[in-house]
């Protein structure tokens, strides 16, 4: 036993599954196993070379590239994020409503730890992020878990009022959604925003798959209504949108008071995000990246052809995203089945048969809280998605 004691809140959390999943994918290949991984959530495709180019130039240059920055970013690259909004989403935010941080994900936890007292309730709709109810424990607050998989994927406003308790200090809505890739409607989404309106439940709005979307459109839920504006953090960043997952950049828009309390955390923890990422992010964000529409082709391409060709197996029902990177099939029929020495008993086992018998690496439902499901990437070329597919319905065809 160590002599070091971890602090009583380390309990409440556990390392991202992703992760872990991807980890081991990675040491099977590492051993010479012809290993199709489709756990990560990140493009495949590379940062754009203009983006890559001007981030080299500048760190040639030298100067303030190496040097900090103002705890919540960049002066003018908080102004030009406020403009990406008012551009994209039609949100009016100044530069104080916004800041940025260390990825989309960074965002999310300061939002977490400014609200979230011990106790405070927050409400998840299910299947959900894995990082969401870990934030949320981390800071001793309650996840109030809200199943989506019988509407759809989309929370119902029936289904958020009876969610709400005096405790309620915060809903969480994603869309398009990780892992679901579901895309809510303004519609949908305005019903969410009646229920809200009167309480004082805060919203986090992470859009970071915003540019994703193959059927329907983005909306931005800040951008419903004043209510909904005044009660909304929108979350996003250049890691999905741009290739840009490495370099670490997220911003978030909200009241000011909050950013300020976000701000005044991040300038404890990480001070600020790396400078020559920031500047990226500046040079990023004065346009989409002209290879988004031919990346979305792409996805969208992928898309049809993992849906087609889950949804012949016998016994797997595959919805079609609406946008994002990922499919969500839900396995439950097999659930009880048995492949050789494997008995199928949750989606947990079935992952690990798929990776340990066809070497297919998928993360299991139940991580997202929706057990019988497994999320598939497909983030990922059309060779190695095509042989995904046919060794899982080899390996359905072996299942008794
Ligand atoms: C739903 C969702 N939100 C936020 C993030 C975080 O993105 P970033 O890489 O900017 O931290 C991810 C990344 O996987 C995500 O899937």
């Amino acid at each position: 036993m160590s002599l070091l004691r971890l602090a009583a809140r380390m309990g409440r959390i556990q390392p991202s599954a992703t992760l872990a999943l991807t980890a081991r994918a990675k040491e099977l290949a590492k051993q010479g196993h012809d290993v199709v991984a489709l756990t990560a959530g990140e493009p495949d495709f590379d940062t754009p070379e203009d983006i890559r180019n001007a981030a080299a130039e500048r760190l040639r240059k030298g100067g303030n590239v190496g040097r900090y920055t103002p705890a919540s970013g960049l002066p003018e690259l908080r102004k030009a994020v406020a403009e990406k909004f008012k551009r994209d989403n039609a949100l009016h935010y100044s530069a104080e409503e916004v800041m940025v941080s260390c990825g989309g994900k960074h965002c999310c936890f300061n939002m977490v730890a400014a609200l979230i007292d011990e106790g405070d309730e927050v409400v998840i709709p299910a299947p959900y992020w894995v990082s969401y109810p870990e934030m949320v424990r981390f800071y001793g607050g309650r996840p109030v878990i809200v199943d989506t998989s019988g509407t759809g994927f989309v929370l119902t406003p029936e289904a958020l009022k009876a969610a709400i308790t005096p405790r309620t200090r915060m809903l969480i809505v994603n869309s398009p959604s990780n892992p679901t890739g579901a895309v809510w409607s303004a519609d949908d989404q305005r019903k969410l925003a009646a229920v809200l309106e009167g309480t004082e439940i805060a919203v986090m709005a992470d859009e970071i798959y915003e540019k994703l979307v193959y059927d329907g459109q983005h909306v931005s839920f800040a951008s419903l209504s004043n209510d909904a504006f005044n009660r909304t953090v929108t979350i996003n960043g250049v890691a999905k949108a741009y290739a840009m997952t490495g370099w670490r950049i997220g911003y978030a828009a909200g009241p000011k008071h909050l950013i300020a309390a976000m701000g005044a955390l991040q300038s404890h923890s990480t001070s600020n995000p790396t400078t020559i990422a920031q500047l990226a992010t500046l040079d990023a964000l004065a346009k989409d990246p002209i290879e988004l529409p031919q990346w979305r082709r792409q996805y969208q391409q992928r898309r049809d052809a993992i849906v087609a060709g889950l949804s012949a197996i016998a016994g797997v029902k595959c919805a079609v995203p609406g946008g994002a990177f990922y499919v969500f099939p839900d396995f439950r029929a097999w659930m009880g089945k048995r492949h050789g020495d494997v008995q199928i008993k949750d989606c947990t086992s079935l992952c690990e048969a798929l990776l340990a018998k066809v070497h297919v690496a998928g993360v299991p439902g139940c991580e997202f809280g929706a057990p019988g499901f497994v999320r598939f990437s497909y983030a990922a070329s059309d060779a190695e998605l095509a042989k995904a597919v046919q060794r899982i319905s080899k390996f359905a065809t072996e299942l008794a």
